[in-house]
């Protein structure tokens, strides 16, 4: 939604008001005025003409309706269905984006970590955010922790018991089965990223029954939530946090699932086995083990049972 858009459905909420008085207002034409009215009804506004423009309803879902009330300074494209949402992100990374959110009903080619599949029915939350954040690629697994907080937020809001698995899985705290996945991808040079795509995933409004038997779903814990006001959450969650990195590793480790359970991580130096005892900047895991603590920056983790 451009400014001028943004600017008319804020006056149609404050409605009603004249067609005139408006362009009047935003200094446009009064066809101008129109045009906007009538793309947002084609978006699924409700706007009342009796006496007037006034809105009356906001659309359930998509770009438009994520953008209305949000608050956060993200613009939002939205695709009933798309190969990914990080793919598409990247594409609008490359021409220049920032601040831009891909998000889907459905996705039909996602993508997990380290190459594993993601499935992406209709009714998830299915969104890459670019961000073109001041910081070295060093710095970057801290942009990742960001979005399992937003996530685990927006859960916690929406009812849904959850935690967080080092170093991004969102998890339902009873069973640990995942709720939410991050996919962070990004371009850079040695010192300076480029940008920065994180792409979240979350089993919103979808049959647990149509994703892996180790996943689970809002709907399967507390029923269909409104998903505009969960991506709002997720966003304006997500944009505060960024650029407060202390902010950040503080609220992961109120979040965390992870602290204070026997783990095993596979990283790419081999296995370590011990009890995870802290997260340290930019995302690093301690690992306290037979041989003394050690730190995980990469790797996959695993909770075991106390021995
Ligand atoms: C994982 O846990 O393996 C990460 C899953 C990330 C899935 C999200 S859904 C939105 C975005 N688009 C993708 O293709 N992947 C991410």
């Amino acid at each position: 939604m451009n400014d001028t858009r943004r600017e008319v459905v804020r006056a149609l909420a404050d409605g009603p008001v004249g067609g005139p008085e408006l362009a009047d207002r935003i200094g446009v034409s009064r066809a101008a005025v129109w045009k906007h009215v009538e793309a947002l009804r084609e978006a699924g506004f409700d706007v009342e003409s009796d006496g007037g423009y006034r809105l009356a309803g906001v659309p359930e879902y998509g770009g438009a309706a994520v953008e209305y009330g949000l608050d956060a300074p993200y613009e939002v494209e939205y695709h009933d269905a798309v190969d990914s949402t990080n793919d598409r992100a990247r594409e609008l990374a490359d021409e220049g984006a920032d601040g831009v959110v891909v998000l889907a009903d459905e996705q039909t080619h996602s993508k997990g970590r380290l190459d594993r599949e993601w499935t992406s029915p209709s009714g998830g939350v299915w969104a890459s955010v670019v961000v073109r954040p001041a910081l070295s690629p060093a710095g970057v697994p801290v942009v990742t922790l960001a979005a399992a907080v937003a996530t685990t937020r927006a859960l916690r809001e929406a009812g849904v018991d959850a935690g967080i698995k080092w170093p991004n899985d969102v998890l339902a705290r009873d069973d640990g089965r995942k709720l939410a996945g991050i996919l962070t991808e990004m371009e850079g040079e040695a010192d300076r990223v480029n940008w920065v795509v994180v792409g979240v995933g979350v089993n919103v409004n979808v049959d647990a029954a149509d994703l892996p038997a180790t996943a689970t779903s809002v709907r399967e814990r507390v029923g269909d939530v409104e998903r505009r006001a969960f991506v709002q959450r997720l966003l304006e969650a997500f944009h505060d946090l960024l650029g407060d990195s202390d902010a950040v590793l503080d609220a992961w480790r109120e979040a965390a699932l992870t602290l204070g359970e026997r783990v095993r991580v596979e990283t790419p130096g081999g296995e370590l086995v011990g009890e995870a005892v802290d997260v340290e900047p930019p995302g690093t895991l301690v690992v306290a083990t037979d041989d003394g603590e050690r730190r995980v920056h990469a790797g996959d983790c695993e909770h075991l049972r106390p021995e």
